[in-house]
């Protein structure tokens, strides 16, 4: 089995982060979602991957991954011109895929499991494709299934308007290659893609067995900032332990799960885990509270902050309470002590600030 990553796209809900990097990079608990995607692959014992890369974030891509050695995988990259579907992904990939099976993991995606028992379960059972559901509030935003009584699928929409379950289609697939035929047989939807839940739909027109399960571990798209949010806090839930590499001086309190890595510095401040505190970060005279990730060379100053998550090299200086906060890279968040009541902002595309 192979593995098909796609890491390219528009990134357009994750604005203005995703103006100078690829969504799929944006770190949670100050982790590339992709490393996490790179993780459940090996995990599962592929070892070939592909992976999707746009000529805009591409090469960024290519940086972080390098040849995949890190995680005992082959990979082949491969550019898609334009980010015309999922379906239109696999198309661009049919060389690299051949006639293998292939799991299909979107980039943006994070899940609590891995994929090894789903790999398990199409080796065992050998459908033409294996998909996974889960309730969602907002099931509009997804590809939804609508279900028979015997839990069979009847058929698959795409981001419908009037979503006839709440149970949306996740963004790992495993597929036969007669996913390349059904591909070949569908034409791209009102948004102008080519879409992978037309084509599984097309499969079970076919009449090939497409099987589904409701995924009972938590699943995550990261595609906007609320939901990256609570993607780091359920990881530095779940993943943080106690670790302290970087040097805490006698007037800190660190409680909790608490990372901190090598080359970083508290001085005069509080943590309270679960937090993540990357290389070279100095924390001073400020409380960094539970649910917060911050990035590599970060430097945070006479400032409260919680449930945040702050991107290597940024500067938070003399900032009384900052919550909920997304701040991108070599960002400067700063007060001003003059006594002239004026915000003063240089700030990029597409920003939100909250006053
Ligand atoms: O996240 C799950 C959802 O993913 C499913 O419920 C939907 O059925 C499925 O269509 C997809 O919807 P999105 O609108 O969220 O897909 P998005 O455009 O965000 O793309 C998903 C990933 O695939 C993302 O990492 C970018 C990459 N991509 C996307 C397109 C359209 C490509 O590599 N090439 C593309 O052409």
């Amino acid at each position: 089995m192979k593995a098909l990553v796609l890491s390219g796209g528009k990134g357009t809900r994750l604005r203005p982060l995703t103006h100078t990097m690829a969504k799929q990079l944006v770190p949670v608990a100050c982790k590339p979602i992709l490393g996490y995607v790179m993780d459940h692959i090996s995990e599962a014992g592929i070892r070939d991957v592909g992976i999707i890369i746009s000529p805009e974030t591409g090469e960024e891509v290519k940086r972080y991954i390098g040849t995949g050695k890190r995680w005992a995988l082959k990979v082949r990259y491969i550019l898609q011109p334009e980010p015309l579907g999922l379906a239109h992904a696999v198309k661009t990939a049919e060389d690299f895929l051949g006639d293998d099976d292939f799991v299909m993991y979107l980039g943006d995606n994070l899940l609590s499991y891995g994929i090894k028992e789903a790999r398990k379960r199409f080796e065992k059972e050998r459908p033409d494709a294996l998909i996974y559901l889960k309730e969602v509030d907002n099931p509009g935003q997804f590809g939804v299934a609508e279900l028979k009584r015997d839990g069979s699928i009847k058929r698959l929409i795409e981001k419908p308007a009037e979503p006839p379950s709440n149970l949306a289609l996740v963004g790992v697939y495993i597929f036969s290659k007669r996913i390349h035929e059904a591909i070949s047989r569908i034409r791209p939807s009102r948004r102008g893609e080519l879409e992978i839940t037309d084509a599984i739909q097309e499969l079970i027109d076919m009449g090939y067995p497409v099987k589904s399960e409701i995924l009972d571990g938590w699943w995550l798209d990261t595609g906007k900032k609320d939901d990256l949010l609570q993607a780091n806090s359920i990881v530095l839930d779940e993943y943080i332990v106690r670790s302290i590499k970087g040097r805490v001086d006698r007037r800190s309190e660190v409680t909790g799960r608490v990372d901190i890595e090598k080359g970083a510095r508290v001085v005069n401040s509080r943590i309270r885990g679960p937090v993540k505190i990357g290389k070279k970060a100095v924390i001073e005279n400020s409380f960094v509270g539970p649910y917060t990730s911050i990035g590599e060379a970060v430097v945070i100053k006479d400032s409260v902050i919680e449930h945040s998550v702050i991107l290597d090299g940024s500067h938070i200086i003399g900032i009384e309470r900052l919550e909920d906060s997304l701040i991108g890279r070599s960002a400067t968040v700063m007060k001003n002590s003059s006594q002239h009541k004026a915000y003063r902002l240089m700030i990029g595309d597409d920003t939100i600030v909250e006053v």
